[in-house]
């Protein structure tokens, strides 16, 4: 965990500003500007404030959130730096509204003057706080928001469009307005520079944010994007039902899922030439489960091997969703991290897309996968598409705004396959007509290998990125050559990222790795030499 020192600031205070009660040091005013915000701020009828407090730097901070399932915004134990916290009730409609919070550092004005604003993730529902603190300690004046609801679940969406509209796209954007008037009030001076980053659902936010209003960030940072959103949230019930045959009994237990996991590492790990744990191109594996069929007479118990029907499992989770009539829907999962992948198939179907059919689409609380999911109940969810949370337009309105996108995906990602962004990608080549060359002035695609689901993996998995920073050693500030500081560097110097540099860890949290992941369409490819270090690899 991050190191907090309440002796030392105690410390300097007192040998700079003795008498310490001085009401005129600046972090006193700064303080006092703060919790002044609860009667000063009212920037429209919409929006009431909750909280206003100063939280210097050490302080502990409790998430406020009281549902069960936002536990894991806030895995930090203390604030990284002086800020003024700000928690916001904004009524987005007569039924529905959104609490947000924004964390503004002291030391904004020094640091650049930048707002940004997070995401969420799942069916969320929930501030994602740790971002808030790390970011926010950069410097950023940073804002998150309960996306229209209280946790990550689909419950409040029934029978109420308004909610199922603020998660689509209405809590974010109101809430980035309302934050940039925050900062505007404490800081009596607007804001220079706007960035928006998130991961998984907030990929998806981030890519509907690029479609639709891009004027709001000069920045967008989307990973791991779950867009192309029905046909993810029927997929999982797609593989769990007609693949893994409703998975009752589960058709592989945990040990024997791991078992798959290093065969699969095993058929592909090799491919790029360096046996790390790493499968650096998945496009390139072709797995074979049947390598794993027993033998007459042979079970898993006496050899480890599996019977005809979990290898014919097994091959139908690579394989491609298709829809009535051959339509493509949604690619198979990739290879690498399968003890992720075995996430989706539990005893009972999957809660994403129970919830997304009963509570969003369909407003029926009877709907069920094992009786009511077939292919039909999929064109339908196409054809609702409540309020284009499909997130799949092209990217025309980002290229006129002037401002940039960058996306990302880990190709390690065993719970939303990282083909679901290459394929993204190559549609907005085909939707509008240009060229990668053309594509890079403002739209950049960072495959990142040895990257999990967002965070953590086996290889130099950590970019600076959303849903990272609790994850990485106590030691790894934000890196030269992070998402975060190339994105601020293509959009305030004019200098586009050609590679984003993960670093990888050992357990015990020293530095391991380190590797500068390509551009797509190019590929890290192996040259020679200590494969944890930089200059081993290139791009091709
Ligand atoms: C923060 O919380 C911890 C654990 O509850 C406690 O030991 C510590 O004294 C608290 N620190 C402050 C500054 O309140
Ligand atoms: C937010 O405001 C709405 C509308 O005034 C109100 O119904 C709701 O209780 C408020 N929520 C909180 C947490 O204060
Ligand atoms: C599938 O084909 C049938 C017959 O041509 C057509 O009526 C139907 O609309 C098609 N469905 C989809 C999802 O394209
Ligand atoms: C979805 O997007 C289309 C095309 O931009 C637009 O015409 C339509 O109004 C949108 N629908 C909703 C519900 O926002």
């Amino acid at each position: 965990m991050k190191s907090t020192s309440y002796s030392n600031l105690f410390t300097a205070a007192a040998v700079v500003s003795f008498p310490f009660t001085s009401a005129s040091t600046p972090s006193n005013k700064f303080s006092n500007r703060c919790s002044g915000l609860l009667q000063s701020f009212h920037p429209d009828q919409q929006t009431s404030v909750l909280v206003a407090e100063f939280l210097p730097k050490g302080s502990n901070f409790t998430n406020p959130s009281n549902h069960p399932s936002c536990a894991g915004g806030w895995l930090g134990s203390s604030i990284l730096s002086d800020i003024c916290r700000l928690r916001l009730n904004v009524t987005t409609s007569s039924t529905s509204g959104v609490i947000m919070e924004i964390w503004m550092p002291a030391n904004w004005e020094q640091k650049g003057k930048r707002f940004s604003m997070t995401g969420n993730g799942g069916l969320g529902g929930c501030i994602a706080f740790d971002d808030l603190n790390f970011i926010s300690s950069q410097g950023f004046a940073t804002a998150g928001h309960n996306n229209g609801h209280d946790g990550d679940t689909g419950v409040p969406f029934f029978n109420r469009p308004e909610v199922v509209k603020d998660f689509a796209y209405r809590a974010l954007l109101t809430a980035t307005k309302v934050g940039k008037k925050a900062v505007k009030q404490l800081y009596s001076q607007s804001h220079r520079k706007s960035y928006f980053l998130g991961c998984s659902s907030g990929g998806r936010q981030g890519l509907k944010a690029a479609q639709d209003f891009p004027e709001e960030y000069d920045g967008i940072i989307a990973g791991a994007a779950g867009n192309n959103w029905n046909n993810l949230m029927s997929s999982f019930s797609y593989y769990w039902k007609f693949a893994a045959g409703g998975n009752n009994p589960p058709v592989l237990t945990a040990e024997q899922w791991a078992a798959w996991r290093d065969e699969a590492l095993n058929q592909c790990d090799g491919i790029d030439g360096v046996r790390d744990l790493v499968i650096e191109d998945p496009r390139k594996c072709k797995l074979r489960p049947e390598s794993k069929l027993c033998a007459p007479g042979k079970n898993w118990a006496s050899d480890r091997c599996f019977t005809t029907a979990q290898v014919t499992f097994i091959r139908k989770l690579y394989e491609p969703f298709y829809g009535n009539n051959g339509t493509f829907l949604f690619p198979g999962f990739g290879p690498g991290d399968e003890t992720l992948t075995s996430l989706w198939f539990a005893t009972t179907a999957p809660q994403f897309t129970v919830d997304w059919y009963r509570y969003a689409l369909l407003n029926d609380e009877t709907w069920t996968v094992e009786a009511n999911f077939n292919l039909d109940a999929v064109d339908n969810a196409n054809r609702i598409d409540p309020y284009n949370i499909s997130t799949l337009k092209d990217l025309s309105k980002l290229k006129a705004s002037g401002h940039k996108l960058l996306t990302y995906h880990g190709l390690g990602d065993g719970l939303l396959t990282s083909e679901t962004s290459d394929r993204y990608y190559e549609s907005v080549v085909r939707m509008m007509g240009l060229p990668s060359a053309q594509l890079d002035e403002f739209y950049r695609y960072f495959p990142i290998s040895g990257l999990s689901h967002c965070s953590l993996g086996n290889g130099a998995w950590y970019i600076g990125a959303a849903n990272q920073y609790v994850a990485a050693p106590a030691t790894t500030t934000d890196p030269e050559g992070s998402v975060l500081t190339s994105m601020v560097k293509w959009v305030e110097q004019g200098i586009p990222p050609e590679r984003i540099t993960g670093r990888g860890f050992t357990t015990d949290g020293k530095l391991a790795s380190t590797k500068d992941h390509c551009k797509w369409p190019l590929r890290n490819t192996y040259l020679g030499g200590n494969s944890n270090k930089r200059n081993s690899w290139g791009c091709s």
